[in-house]
C-alpha cells in the first residue's frame, strides 16, 4: 500500500546542544524509517530557541545533517518580543511550556496573556497545557480569538474540555501521542523510568477516553523525546520516551484490531497537520507499507540514537517497506539511503 510521507508537528530531536541523545540525521533518519517525511522540531534545546540568532544556528546545523524535511517552532519564556518578531517568518508556530517538563522552559501563567499578545502571526500557539492550566488558556483564547494547539492531550478530563470549546468554536487544535494511547500508568511498574514522561501516562479510564474520542481529536503527534539509556537509568531519570520509529507501525496494528481506520490515520498524521501548522505537501514524496507483515519491535532496528524503545518486544502488524522523498528513494528494508544534508528545511534564509 503507498500512502503519502507523513507529518510528525511534534518531536525533540536535540540538536543542537544534546547531540548525545539524539542529532539531526540521526532523529531525521528515525522519522523516515518511521514512515514519516516531515517533522516539526520542538525549541526546548538545551539553549531554548527564543532568539533568532539561535534559530538561525539551529537551522544551519539541521541543512548539514537532515535526511526529511525539517521545519520549526520559536519559544519564549515572555520576555523575548522583538526576538520574535524576528523568528516568525522561519518558524511555523510558538510552542509554550506552562507544565513542568524536560528543560527549564517552562512560563509563569501570568504572562501568557502578555505572549499571546506579543505574537502577532497567523501561527499557531502551540501549548504544554494540563488540566490546572487549560481554563486560563481557554479564557485567553476567547479574549484574543488567538488560534492554539493543544499538545499531548493526555486525560479525560483535558480532552473533554478542550472537545466542548471546540463545539463553542473557539480556534483551538488538539493532539494525542502514541504512548498516551498504548500505554498506561500501569506499564511504568514493568518499564520503570522508561515510561516515565510529561504529560505522565493516563489510567485506563484516560486512555479508553482518547480512543472513543479518537475521531474529534486532530493529530497524533509522537513527541519523540529521545534520552539515553544511562540517563534513563540514573537516580534522576529525565521526562521523555523516542517514538519516531515506532508511530507508524502502533498505529497500523491498530487498523489491523479495527480500532482505526487508514482514513482517521491519514487525516491525523497528514491531512490535519498540513492544514493546522500550513505545512507545503511534496507530492513527490511517499511510503509503501505492507499492512500485512507482523514484526516485533527490537531496540537494535531503531534509528533513533537513544536505541531504547518502551515498545520494545511488542509484536506489531504493518511494516515500513521504503520512503520516497522528492522522487529519491531514501529507505528501503530496513536501510537510510539518504546523505546527511540531502533532507530540505522547509523555512530557511
Ligand atoms: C520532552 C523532552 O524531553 O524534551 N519530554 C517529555 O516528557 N515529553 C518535553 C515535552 O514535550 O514536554
Ligand atoms: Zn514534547
Amino acid at each position: 500500500m503507498i500512502i503519502p510521507g507523513l507529518i510528525d508537528v511534534h518531536v525533540h530531536l536535540r540538536d543542537p546542544g544534546q547531540t548525545h541523545k539524539e542529532d539531526f540525521f540521526t532523529g531525521t533518519s528515525a522519522a523516515l524509517a518511521g514512515g514519516f517525511t516531515t517533522v516539526i522540531d520542538m525549541p526546548n534545546n538545551k539553549e531554548p530557541i527564543t532568539t533568532f540568532e539561535r534559530l538561525r544556528n539551529k537551522i544551519n546545523e539541521a541543512k548539514k545533517k537532515t535526511v526529511c524535511h525539517i521545519g520549526f517552532y520559536a519559544g519564549s519564556l515572555g520576555d523575548n518580543p522583538e526576538e520574535l518578531i524576528k523568528m516568525e517568518p522561519y518558524v511555523f508556530g510558538l510552542k509554550l511550556y506552562l507544565n513542568k517538563t524536560t528543560g527549564n522552559f517552562l512560563i509563569d501563567k501570568k504572562r501568557l496573556e502578555n505572549i499571546f499578545s506579543f505574537w502577532k502571526s497567523e501561527k499557531p500557539i502551540l501549548l504544554h497545557g494540563e488540566e490546572d492550566i487549560l481554563p486560563d488558556i481557554l479564557s485567553i483564547v476567547k479574549k484574543t480569538g488567538k488560534r492554539v494547539h493543544i499538545c499531548h492531550v493526555s486525560k479525560k478530563n483535558e480532552l473533554s474540555v478542550i472537545l466542548k470549546a471546540k463545539k463553542e468554536g473557539l480556534p483551538v487544535t488538539c493532539g494525542v501521542t502514541p504512548h498516551h494511547l498504548f500505554l498506561t500508568l500501569s506499564d511504568i511498574k514493568m518499564l520503570g523510568a522508561f515510561a516515565l514522561m510529561k504529560p505522565e501516562l493516563g489510567a485506563n479510564i484516560d486512555q479508553n477516553y482518547l480512543w472513543k474520542h479518537i475521531s474529534e481529536i486532530d493529530v497524533i503527534e509522537s513527541d519523540h523525546a529521545p534520552h539515553t539509556v544511562e540517563e534513563k537509568n540514573s537516580s534522576t531519570p529525565p521526562f521523555g520516551v523516542p517514538n519516531l520509529d515506532t508511530t507508524l507501525p502502533l498505529l497500523l496494528t491498530a487498523i489491523s484490531q479495527k480500532r482505526l481506520t487508514m482514513k482517521r490515520l491519514l487525516e491525523m498524521c497528514f491531512e490535519n497537520p498540513r492544514r493546522i501548522f500550513n505545512i507545503p505537501v511534496d507530492k513527490k514524496s511517499y511510503v509503501e507499507i505492507d499492512e500485512m507483515q507482523e514484526y516485533t519491535i527490537t531496540n537494535s532496528r531503531l534509528e533513533t540514537k537513544c536505541k531504547w524503545s518502551p515498545f520494545k518486544g511488542w509484536k506489531v502488524k504493518g511494516k515500513v517497506k521504503k520512503v520516497i522523498l522528492h522522487g529519491e528513494t531514501v529507505f528501503e528494508n530496513g536501510d537510510i539511503l539518504a546523505l546527511p544534508g540531502s533532507g530540505r528545511v522547509i523555512k530557511h534564509f
